[in-house]
């Protein structure tokens, strides 16, 4: 078994991993494996300047399970998204929505198990990145609220999370939103490692069967909590940083930057394989 050298970053999420380089991740063949359990147990992995190769994070990332195809999207290759205000990219619009906490894919059918992130080009100021663990956000709960939380479901949109961006949206962009998917989850997942996590995050609209305005409330409540003091793990980036995280057990965000300026970030994304349950 591989060992790896951390060092923990917060009391709750997120190690430094210092001993991994380029030749390390594409050649240490019990590295994917090492990986994956020191996930299950900080959330957040970061490799400082690792500075690696798109075709070389691609080649660990497949060790890890199958990557998701952009290839509908203007990437460098089909298993790399590239993140970026750049106006050519088409996708620019949806971006702003990234400095919300949220789940990457719950609008899919399954979301996504681990996100590979990695900076290219970093904006001058601001655009750090933020995560919170979701399963400790379950633990802190009180018994009391464990068993009433127990059967309540949450309805995802993405006009929930396009909303908070654009505050008056035009007719076009309400329809175009239309024709998202809509997600029921439970609010507590329980993971088939016997775990259990929230469901949080910008896609969350409404609890099935609460008044909206009291659901809200509620689910603010639960956010805050996630990502209050002592809670957040914070990375500011260098070019050449990789960040891997549990996308099932985490909420995450962007802080704020300008978006006028240059910053590309590579995104290469492991599909996950069970349903939130
Ligand atoms: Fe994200």
């Amino acid at each position: 078994m591989s060992t790896l050298t951390m060092e923990e970053l917060t009391e709750t999420t997120g190690a430094l991993v210092r001993d991994v380089d380029t030749e390390r991740l594409v050649d240490d063949v019990h590295l994917p494996d090492a990986v994956a359990e020191a996930l299950e147990t900080f959330g957040v992995l970061v490799f400082p300047e690792l500075n690696a190769s798109n075709d070389a994070l691609v080649r660990f990332c497949r060790k890890l399970g199958t990557l998701i195809d952009f290839s509908h999207l203007p990437p460098e290759t089909a298993e790399v998204m590239e993140i970026s205000f750049d106006p050519s990219n088409p996708n620019a619009e949806y971006f702003a929505s990234n400095s919300f906490w949220h789940i990457d894919g719950l609008l899919d059918e399954i979301a996504p198990k681990t996100s590979i992130l990695t900076a290219r080009v970093t904006s001058e100021t601001g655009g750090e990145t933020e995560f919170a663990s979701t399963y400790d956000a379950y633990d802190q709960l009180s018994d009391m609220e464990k068993e009433l939380f127990a059967n309540l479901r949450v309805v995802h949109t993405f006009e929930a999370v396009q909303r908070l961006t654009y505050h008056d949206p035009t007719p076009e962009q309400l329809e175009e939103w239309a024709t998202r998917a809509v997600r029921e989850h439970p609010l507590v997942w329980e993971h088939d490692s016997g775990r259990r996590s929230l469901v949080l995050g910008a896609t969350a609209s409404h609890i099935v069967g609460m008044d909206v305005a009291k659901g809200r409330a509620l689910l603010d409540d639960l956010r805050d909590r996630t990502t209050g003091p002592g809670k957040v793990c914070r990375h500011s980036w260098n070019e050449g940083d990789t960040v891997i995280w549990d996308n099932t057990g985490l909420v995450h965000r962007v802080c704020d930057f300008d978006h006028t300026r240059p910053r590309v970030m590579h995104r290469s994304t492991v599909a996950g394989q069970e349903k939130i349950k």
